[in-house]
């Protein structure tokens, strides 16, 4: 046998529930692993932990989304699902990268990548893109990243938030989502830049969507909530591009809100740019507008809205 079975070696204590660091030889290689399985507690705030992650992974598959391979396993008679740690010297969360490097999006060597990821999340309902779940490794000179932890992703989601899938509440972005990275809003300027990346998801076939999710084993994921996920995932692929216009535009606040928000930022710098820009703008006459989203800080889930700026002109 090439493949020995994986071998718990530390615990992480998480807020919905422990994950195991896991270890094993792989053709030769050495494999960690983070292992996560259902307990009552998370089976009550995420629903069906394994499926969200195994169904998220696959979808991001299909969009080429660098994302951890994710594997169903049983470790000490728990069966749950792993999360394959890329073979790379160094990995750092994105928020590590951010207090390394500063701005982290200028690292990477492809950022683009962010865009697609925030469609993709937007697609699946992810409430939990934060800069933990994110993670970059040096590639070259620059760093390259793959997404991690889905479980509050699709099912996990409607539970964590107790809405239905089909509630209007997950066609507003800004209200749902409370966590960007750090440094993406003041990377998207305007709707177009996000096009390609919501034509490319709504261009995927609904057999593949099925497939991704079929692929569940039916002892993991029951008749029900198949045909639940798989209505959810087809109706937002179909209404993927008005959700993702409406968030652009909801994101357009004055001039004042952003000045407003300036004291509050710890990004002073980048604000005080924008500023500049948009009195260049006025004096050029040009119409403008900006986008902002004020921060939020919501005691529930301790996030907090960064000072990122999101800038849009009229063409
Ligand atoms: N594939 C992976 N590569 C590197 N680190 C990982 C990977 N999967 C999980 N981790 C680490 O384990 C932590 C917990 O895993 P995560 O899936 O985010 O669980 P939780 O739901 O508790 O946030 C992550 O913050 C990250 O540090
Ligand atoms: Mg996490």
């Amino acid at each position: 046998m090439t493949t020995k079975s994986w071998r718990p070696v530390r615990k992480l204590v998480r807020k919905l529930g422990p994950v195991w660091v896991v270890r094993r030889t792989h053709h030769n290689h050495k494999q960690t692993g983070y292992f996560k399985f259902p307990t009552r507690r998370n089976r009550k705030y995420v629903g069906n932990l394994i499926a969200n992650e195994l169904i998220s992974y696959r979808l991001a598959k299909l969009i080429d989304l660098n994302v951890a391979n994710v594997e169903l396993a049983k470790i000490r008679g728990r069966r749950g699902v792993v999360s394959i740690a890329r073979p790379a010297r160094h990995l750092y969360s994105w928020n590590r990268l951010h207090r390394m490097k500063g701005s982290a999006i200028h690292h990477l060597d492809h950022p683009e990548q962010l865009l697609r990821t925030f469609v993709f999340d937007v697609w699946i309902c992810n409430v939990d893109r934060h800069g933990g779940n994110l993670i970059t490794f040096p590639r070259g000179k620059r760093y390259g990243f793959y997404l991690i932890d889905h479980g509050l992703a699709l099912d996990g989601a409607l539970k964590w938030r107790k809405r239905p899938w089909n509630s209007s509440y997950w066609t507003n972005v800004w209200r749902y989502n409370r966590h960007y990275v750090r440094g993406l809003l003041s990377y998207v300027r305007n709707y177009r830049q996000l096009v390609p990346y919501i034509k490319q998801i709504q261009r995927i076939p609904s057999r593949d969507i099925e497939a991704a999710i079929d692929a569940v084993p039916a002892s993991i994921l029951d008749y029900e909530n198949r045909q639940k996920i798989k209505k959810m995932l087809l109706y937002r692929q179909r209404n993927l591009d008005w959700i993702i216009k409406k968030w652009a535009k909801e994101g357009n606040k004055s001039v004042r809100d952003v000045q407003k928000h300036v004291s509050e930022s710890s990004e002073t710098e980048t604000v005080q740019k924008q500023q500049q820009r948009v009195k260049q703008n006025k004096r050029h006459g040009k119409k403008h507008q900006v986008f902002s989203k004020p921060p939020r800080h919501n005691k529930q889930d301790h996030s907090t809205f960064g000072a990122d700026y999101l800038y849009y002109y009229y063409s």
